[in-house]
């Protein structure tokens, strides 16, 4: 197959190494894509989020398969476009993905399709929001309608600071004020076509920045899989109780999900609860999903976008279990200084069973010193995110030792990550 991945992160160039992977030789383009990428296949400067441009690219390239990795193509109507052209396309259309893009209409969707959740209270204004945060009580949470980058939600015990929060967004639109979910959190990813759903394997995310759960929200600091502690019967409870329900209420709505359903779940005590939805595989939970699919992930892909998922097997994982570690600029999330050489990375791979996945890097021209050695040309940081360790193991204390010991081999000034990714499962 001729293949397009859209997007420029490691959850794209997870999605790249996972295609390159099989025995079929596709041919795999990726747009924009990002320098780590672009050593394994050819990247074109497309924009990615412009519908007409990447239709004109699929259909001029005859391209059998799009995957759209991240959320802002599937709002700007990217996948729309394409379907409506005959193009085989992995993500939902902007309707479908108002799943994740307006947190109140994933609200009435589950409301409609009984799927359990934390209560919630739209509002419009200041003195509705105060007054909702009062009925729910502390911890307090507050959504920011809409994407804002991560950035749109506050969880805190600190009531002024939730009232800052909510005043701040109401500029934007509605804010939610949301009953405090307490609990693990779980990340289930789902293909659907449309009305049938294959579930992959569980994974978990470090939201916070730093050890211990501590520091501001990001977009994901590190991730493991599968989950030892869950429940056998978990991901059969999800798929009857969330995803199903889900995907067959946006099918009678004639908004079709076909693509990724990320479920953002919370095991409370009093059940399971959907925290968030997202329309796009996450980010960096991918990671160590992909690392450890046994079954063709584009077989997957194809047979979720032509809605034949229904005559498909669930997928299979390895045994082996994954940890992904982050590797972040200073100052991120607020203020991330680019820009900055990242050297090591031929020593990180040489430990076994580890790879290196971009999500913002360039080669940069330089003239001095980079690491050991006079270089005219250099990999340079160019985001919050720079790169993921990725690393496979028999258990986790293996796979985190691996992580780690790669990414100590790891050059950025004032690089920034975690020291306890899947710490609490390594035994
Ligand atoms: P979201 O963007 O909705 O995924 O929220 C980001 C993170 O904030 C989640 O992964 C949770 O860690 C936390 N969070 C969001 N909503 C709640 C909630 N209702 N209760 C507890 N934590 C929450
Ligand atoms: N890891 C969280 C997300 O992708 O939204």
């Amino acid at each position: 197959m001729k293949i397009l991945v859209l997007g420029s992160g490691a959850r794209e160039h997870a999605i790249v190494r996972s295609l390159l992977g099989e025995d079929e030789n596709h041919d795999i383009v990726a747009a924009p894509g990002n320098a780590g990428i672009g050593r394994e296949v050819r990247c074109v400067p497309l924009d990615a989020t412009d519908p007409a441009a990447v239709v004109e690219y699929a259909i001029h390239q005859n391209v059998d398969l799009v995957v759209v990795g991240p959320e802002a193509p599937l709002v700007a109507g990217v996948a729309d476009a394409l379907r409506e052209r005959g193009i085989a396309v992995f993500g939902p259309g902007k309707a479908a993905a108002a799943l994740e893009g307006s947190k109140a209409f994933a609200k009435r969707i589950m409301a409609e399709a009984g799927v359990p959740t934390g209560r919630s209270t739209e509002a419009d204004r200041l003195d509705e929001a105060i007054a909702a945060l009062d009925e729910f009580g502390a911890p307090y949470v507050v959504k920011a309608d809409g994407l804002a980058a991560g950035k749109g939600v506050m969880v805190t015990a600190d009531r002024a600071a939730a009232v800052a929060h909510a005043r701040r967004w109401l500029e934007y639109g509605p804010v939610l004020v949301e009953e405090y979910l307490d609990g693990p959190e779980v990340s289930l990813f789902l293909l659907s076509d449309g009305h049938d759903v294959l579930p992959l394997s569980p994974a978990q995310d470090y939201k916070r920045l730093l050890d211990g759960d501590a520091g501001p929200n990001t977009g994901g600091m590190g991730a493991y899989s599968p989950l030892p502690w869950l429940p056998e019967t978990f991901v059969d409870e999800i798929v009857r109780d969330v995803a199903l329900p889900t995907v067959r209420r946006l099918a009678a709505e004639q908004t079709p999900f076909i693509g990724l359903l990320y479920c953002g779940l919370v095991i409370t005590p009093n059940g399971v609860r959907v925290i968030e939805f997202n329309a796009r595989f996450g980010d960096p939970e991918t990671q160590v999903v992909l690392a450890r699919l046994v079954t063709p992930l584009s077989g997957l892909l194809y047979a979720a976008a032509t809605g034949r998922l229904g005559d498909v097997p669930r997928p299979d994982f390895a045994l082996d279990v994954a940890v992904a570690v982050v590797l972040a600029s200073e100052g991120y999330p607020e203020a991330p200084v680019t820009g900055r050489p990242v050297t090591g990375l031929d020593a990180a791979t040489a430990v076994p069973e580890v790879s290196i996945l971009h999500a913002a890097t360039d080669i940069a021209t330089v003239r001095g010193t980079v690491g050991d050695s006079w270089a005219t040309e250099a990999l340079v940081a160019t985001g919050g995110r720079v790169l993921n360790v990725v690393a496979l193991g028999s258990d986790f204390a293996e796979a985190r030792a691996r992580a780690y010991e790669a990414m100590g081999r790891i050059g950025l000034e004032g690089g920034q990550y975690r020291t306890d990714i899947a710490k609490k499962v390594a035994t």
